[in-house]
């Protein structure tokens, strides 16, 4: 019985030492995904994802942050950035990016990609 409050006090300790850590390796992982986008994805999409770049523009790249592309699931989002995807008419596209990120990392773009919406 005596146990108890420390055991209790302890585990508000390891909460508490959590919830500090985690704060920090958050913030980390944002910025780290915000320079992922920016290396691989805003040549074209472009830093606010609206697609208004030069490269953007040739190859006709949607407006991520439009519905049309945000009504879209996180699997299809996924599928084009893995596969790859040309706009309509166009010969050139989006590469396929599957061997050149792990797929935790696409995840975490397209959860990016989600935080750009309108
Ligand atoms: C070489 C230019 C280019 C690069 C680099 C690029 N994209 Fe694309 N992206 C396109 C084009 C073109 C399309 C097809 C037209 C469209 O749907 O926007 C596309 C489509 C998409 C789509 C699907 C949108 C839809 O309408 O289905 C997503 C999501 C996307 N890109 C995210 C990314 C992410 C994330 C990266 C970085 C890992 C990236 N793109 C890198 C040009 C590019």
């Amino acid at each position: 019985m005596m146990r108890f409050p420390l055991a209790q006090s302890l585990g508000a300790a390891v909460v508490a030492a959590l919830v500090t850590l985690s704060v920090p390796a958050h913030a980390e992982a944002d910025a780290k995904t915000v320079r992922m986008f920016k290396a691989k994805c805003a040549t074209c999409h472009g830093v606010d994802g609206k697609g208004d770049t030069d490269q953007g523009k040739k190859l006709g790249a949607k407006d991520l942050t439009s519905a049309d592309v945000q009504k879209l699931t996180d699997a299809d989002l996924k599928k084009a950035v893995n596969e790859g995807k040309k706009a309509e008419g166009k010969t050139e596209g989006m590469d396929a990016f599957k061997d050149k990120l792990d797929s935790e990392q696409i995840d975490t773009l397209i959860a990016y990609v989600r935080t750009l919406k309108k």
